[in-house]
């Protein structure tokens, strides 16, 4: 297959300060999406026909660095929303006179730290990824900007932010089970999604703060830098050298042995339940060393409903259908299984929350959480 240099698609680049008017870098049409492996970050630059072929379905615009000061407020402290690795992401305003045509609206614009890990390769796999792949519970991509060594997206604003913002900041409100179970239900969907495209995507780098909040609890998938396409034909895996992703998050075989495939994101799936369920972060340096690793710890007790009270989030105050929460610790335990074999499928992660969204079920009393002291 040809190469396209990423030099052809993202024109701009080279043409830092001018003003580029090739502002739709992908139009809509019916051919096939255009792999990260389809283009080169290092071969000769080739013909921009090749991406308004490849690109399905997207409209993006090309920002200068310029614009998006401006709609930053200069990249004010007062406007960053979170970081990442990929580097700092603020809350900007983008409207039609930043841009013809451009829709007024919010939005969060990351920007890549110069000093930090990651580069260009991660931003340009979010064009490739969230520029061709258009989905309710994916979020939006509006424009990006590439001038000289800068490399910044810019995306649809989500009012609650992440879940792990969401979830663990210290003095929020508790979130509510029918909350909870709507963002598992909305990102398995996004997840599914991907798994079942085409050409499939491996996402790499499932984790609260990488699942962004509408203002009515949609869940959108955010951050595609790590994100790979899936294994052609009758591979099960692809195998990589370079482990990336979160620790806690990634799939034992991953770690072990670089087998990466959309059973290891079914696995970070998984982890992402358990702090639903738990209330808990999946790494926690602070809670005592038999606790540290949630999976350890939470793992044994989900198949067990006497002991389920252990695991649940005391902050629900037992405000959680009995019958749905032994379903979800089910489904969970499927999912963090060592071996990708017996771990469902995310469309049958789908169908399971599906059938438990307005589960029917008696409350149980509230319980009080009590904390097994360890005897010697
Ligand atoms: N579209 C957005 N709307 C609101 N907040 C966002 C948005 N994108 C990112 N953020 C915030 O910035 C954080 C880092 O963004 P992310 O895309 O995950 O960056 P990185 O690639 O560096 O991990 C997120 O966890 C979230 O808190
Ligand atoms: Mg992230």
């Amino acid at each position: 297959m040809t190469k396209i240099t990423w030099k052809s698609i993202i024109p701009s680049c080279y043409k830092t300060k001018s003003k580029v008017e090739e502002e739709e870098v992908s139009k809509h049409c019916s051919f096939q999406r255009l792999c990260l492996s389809d283009v080169s970050i290092t071969s000769s630059p080739k013909d921009i026909e090749d991406l308004s072929t490849s690109f399905v379905g997207s409209k993006l615009y090309t920002f200068t660095l310029e614009e998006l000061k401006e709609a930053t407020h200069n990249f004010s402290w007062s406007n960053m929303l979170g970081e990442g690795g990929f580097g700092p992401v603020y809350k900007g305003f983008v409207d039609d006179n930043l841009k013809r045509g451009l829709k007024a609206q919010s939005v969060a614009v990351k920007r890549l730290d110069l000093e930090g890990l990651q580069g260009h390769r991660e931003w340009l796999a979010e064009i490739i990824f969230l520029g061709q792949l258009r989905h309710s519970h994916l979020v939006k991509l509006i424009g990006y900007c590439c001038e000289e060594k800068n490399r910044l997206l810019v995306y649809e604003y989500m009012p609650r932010g992440s879940l792990e913002n969401q979830l663990f900041r210290r003095y929020s409100s508790s979130m509510p089970w029918s909350t909870r179970m709507k963002i598992a239900l909305g990102a398995a969907k996004g997840l599914a999604f991907l798994h079942e495209a085409d050409k499939p995507v491996i996402y790499r780098d499932f984790k609260t703060s990488n699942i962004l909040l509408d203002s009515d609890y949609t869940a959108k998938l955010s951050d595609f830098g790590l994100a790979k396409d899936g294994p052609e034909g009758e591979e099960t895996h692809v195998t990589t050298t370079r482990i990336m992703g979160t620790k806690g998050y990634a799939a034992p075989e991953y770690v072990m042995a670089g087998h990466l495939s959309t059973k290891s994101d079914v696995y970070s799936y998984g982890v992402v339940l358990l702090e639903l369920l738990t209330g808990k972060r999946v790494v926690d340096r602070s809670r005592p060393s038999r606790e540290r690793s949630l999976v350890e710890w939470g793992r044994p007790m989900l198949r067990d409903q006497r002991k389920l009270h252990h695991v649940m989030d005391p902050r629900l105050e037992g405000q959680f259908p009995m019958k749905g929460a032994v379903k979800v610790a089910a489904l969970t335990h499927k999912c963090l299984s060592h071996n990708p074999n017996p771990r469902p499928s995310m469309r049958d992660v789908v169908k399971t929350l599906e059938s438990l969204q307005d589960f029917d079920d008696v409350f149980i009393a509230p319980f009080v959480y009590v904390a097994v002291s360890e005897k010697k």
